[in-house]
């Protein structure tokens, strides 16, 4: 399984697809061994299934819905889920994070899909999550630009990490959650356990 989860990730890579930092994948990785009790997992963002692959690696019993809005990453991810036999445990939806339904509850949600509905998208999960769920934020430096705008000359991508920053500005200053804020952790991963 490892080796696959690794030839994955090398191609993800080499294809420019934006999976998440290896530092920020082993920290959620341990934070899952740690917290035997995280069963049930919302991930927003799949690409191709590889951060939804190394979840699953933790433990047999956990399962994974993931939200993928592009359907050709939709399909490739299900078609590498399906090769490495855990087509019964991560399930890819079609859609916009942002309209997912569900009757279900989730122990943790795992936010990685478009930076600038961080906050849209937890509105939207609040209903799925109970006291004690917990949600990790991968890309809150957006590669160093968040705390040093001039780092970029390109108007959009200082937006975005405008946005980035008033998401995590709202979200350590919101009292439904108890958030850690890890700067140094891949490219900004936080951890925000909902508390009411
Ligand atoms: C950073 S990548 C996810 C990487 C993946 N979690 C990993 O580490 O292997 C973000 C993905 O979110 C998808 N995405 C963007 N906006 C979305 C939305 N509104 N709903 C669902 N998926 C979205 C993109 O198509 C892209 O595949």
């Amino acid at each position: 399984m490892s080796e696959k989860l690794d030839q994955l990730e090398a191609e993800a890579r080499e294809n420019h697809v934006p999976v998440m930092q290896k530092a920020g994948m082993e920290f959620l990785k341990e934070y899952l061994r740690e917290h035997p009790g995280i069963m049930r997992i919302l991930e927003a963002g799949t690409a191709v299934g590889w951060s939804a692959m190394e979840m699953a690696s933790v433990r047999e019993n956990i399962t994974i819905d993931t939200l993928e809005i592009d359907p050709q990453m939709a399909e490739q991810a299900r078609k590498n889920i399906a090769e490495a036999g855990l087509s019964d445990r991560i399930f890819v939806h079609e859609t916009d994070a942002a309209y997912y339904s569900t009757a279900k509850y989730y122990d943790l949600f795992f936010v990685d899909a478009a930076k600038s509905q961080y906050r849209r998208y937890v509105r939207h999960f609040l209903p799925f999550s109970y006291v004690g769920s917990v949600f990790i934020f991968d890309n809150l430096n957006f590669h160093g630009i968040v705390d040093n705008p001039s780092l970029s000359a390109n108007r959009s991508t200082v937006q975005m990490a405008a946005k980035i920053l008033a998401f995590r500005e709202w979200l350590l200053a919101n009292d439904m959650f108890e958030t850690e804020f890890l700067p140094d952790t891949g490219d900004g991963v936080a951890v925000a356990v909902r508390v009411k």
